[in-house]
């Protein structure tokens, strides 16, 4: 096989999803201690002042101690070239987080075995089944009291509407864990409360038909409890279907404990096995196979501010095709340009290396002065192809803002105008007024303080922000309609996005159905296309 084959072959692409606090940065951090990529745990996020967390970039993030942008993480194991997407782990977390699954191949769901599936998981694997890739899902910190385990596989199948396929079966939990039953080896995974830390973990395994054994291990009454759930297990569950888990229908379940150390190593290797290299990717033009020989990647995310010394701005690209090197001339789709793509780089936490060359799966990091939107096309000049917009996610939270200082003027419109483009907030507009009466709007409140600061600190304009109680958007889909003819309630607001296209935004989900009756014919969509 060529070298060039090999490299996309070895690719594995995937973002880690979970709720705040759910354990996806302790996990992250054992997956790149395997990789060999990290030394100490604490190098991803550290809540103690004296930790910095290295994937936090802005000011206001350190200060709330939280990483509010995703970052892309880099590492080898067992011969697979492995990126993680590390999506913003905040409750009020942006379009970023939505967006970055756009560029994942699969998704990781750490779920919290006490609790179960919580708010910030619903939304995130909504988007991952849009589009349908891969959902594995970690149960974690066993090592704590935790739910029934046949309860938390239950929910996950009834709220996602989705299969689960048990990998593992947990044996006690809390004070008595005493590790898991792999049902492929079927053999048990002995867990040591010692071995907390850094370190491989030196897992005892034992056959689970070799009862002797197994008492003297887990004990008699944990032996007899755990073949009676395995028996069920194997009766009521899902068969294992590998196509139906490639096509997100039947999510492999794993249990096990990231602080510990505990099951990490066998969840890694059964994902790399179960998933697979990136996949051929939609376009206007067609399918693209990312083993057609041919570079062409699209911009998932636009970082301003990652390098404060610096005050520069990276457009963040997943190659879907072919491979990258650096000198050599792309066309930028949408501006209808050549060009050579600046600094192209790769990032681990707060390092950034210059890459020469890089694969279909990989993500790079380029330097953009300005010219590059979410969506955008870079591809070989030959290739005449557009990858199709990423959504625009409807926001939940509205604000008017404007500038305090009226000879800012220009400022205030270049500020606002740069941050809407890096896609961080939305802004509309009320039909011909222009950038006089802005309505911002966020997926996540915080998205207004990153405003207000960056606005502040970049561009030197103090605003006046005032919050709206609007909280459902909708894009008009009737091309031809005049919204000013439209018969709807007071408390509804016609506005425009920044191509022109017409929306509307309601107090309540009661008047846009109101909207729907009085107006026949009337097609409201949650999300536009690019
Ligand atoms: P997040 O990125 O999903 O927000 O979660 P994070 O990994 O930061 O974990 C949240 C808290 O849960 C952390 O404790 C972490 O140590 C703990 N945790 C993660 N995995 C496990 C596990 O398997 N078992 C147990 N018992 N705890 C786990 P913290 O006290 O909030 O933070 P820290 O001071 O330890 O950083």
């Amino acid at each position: 096989m060529e070298t060039f084959e090999k490299e996309i072959k070895r690719r594995r692409t995937f973002a880690i999803i979970s709720h705040p606090d759910a354990g996806k940065t302790t996990l992250t951090e054992k997956l790149l201690l395997y990789g060999g990529a990290i030394n100490q745990a604490g190098a991803v996020k550290g809540k103690a002042a004296d930790r910095h967390a290295v994937s936090d970039w802005m000011e206001l993030e350190k200060q709330r101690g939280i990483s509010i942008t995703s970052s892309v993480m880099q590492f080898q194991y067992n011969g697979y070239c492995i990126n993680i997407l590390d999506t913003p782990g905040h409750q009020d977390f942006s379009e970023d987080t939505y967006r970055t699954l756009m560029a994942a191949d699969s998704a990781v769901m750490v779920i919290d075995a006490a609790k179960g599936i919580e708010p910030q998981t619903r939304k995130l694997f909504k988007v991952c089944a849009m589009r349908g890739i891969p959902i594995f899902t970690f149960i974690n910190k066993l090592d704590r009291e935790a739910r029934d385990p046949f309860d938390l596989i239950d929910e996950v199948e009834k709220e996602f509407g989705i299969g689960t396929y048990p990998m593992n079966w947990p044996i006690g939990c809390g004070k008595d864990f005493k590790g898991v039953y792999d049902r492929e080896k079927q053999c048990i995974l002995a867990f040591n409360a010692k071995n907390r830390g850094q370190s491989k973990l030196d897992s005892i395994r034992c056959d689970i038909n070799d009862t002797e054994a197994m008492d003297k291990i887990i004990g008699e009454a944990s032996r007899e409890e755990l073949c009676e759930q395995v028996e069920l297990l194997d009766g009521a569950s899902f068969d294992f279907d590998i196509e139906a888990v490639r096509a997100g229908k039947l999510s492999p379940v794993f249990f096990g404990s990231a602080l510990t150390n505990f099951g990490v190593e066998p969840f890694l290797e059964y994902f790399l096995e179960m998933t697979t290299s990136p996949l051929p990717r939609k376009t206007e033009e067609g399918i693209v196979d990312p083993f057609c020989g041919e570079f062409s990647a699209f911009v998932f995310k636009i970082q301003a501010n990652m390098n404060k010394a610096h005050r520069d701005r990276l457009a963040f690209m997943r190659i879907c095709s072919g491979k990258f090197e650096r000198g050599i001339e792309y066309r930028h789709v949408q501006a209808g340009k050549n060009l050579k793509l600046s600094q192209p780089q790769q990032l681990m936490a707060h390092e950034r290396e210059i890459v020469e060359e890089a694969y279909a799966g990989d993500i790079i990091g380029v330097f953009d002065p300005g010219i590059f939107s979410i969506g955008d096309t870079v591809c070989a000049p030959k290739m005449k192809i557009r990858y199709e917009g990423i959504p625009t996610f409807a926001p939940e939270h509205f604000a008017t803002v404007e500038q305090l200082d009226s000879m800012k003027r220009k400022q205030f419109v270049k500020g606002m105008n740069q941050i809407a483009q890096e896609g961080a907030i939305q802004i509309f507009f009320e039909p011909g007024s222009g950038m006089e009466r802005v309505v911002v709007g966020v997926v996540g409140v915080l998205q207004f303080e990153v405003l207000e600061y960056r606005l502040k600190n970049e561009y030197g304009v103090d605003v006046r922000r005032s919050n709206l109680s609007y909280e459902h958007i909708r894009w008009i889909e009737n091309e031809n309609l005049n919204p000013s003819t439209l018969n709807i309630t007071s408390d509804t607001k016609w506005v425009q996005d920044f191509r022109g296209k017409n929306l509307l935004i309601f107090t309540s989900e009661w008047n846009i159905r109101w909207a729907l009756e009085k107006n026949p014919g009337l097609e409201l969509s949650e999300f536009s296309k690019n």
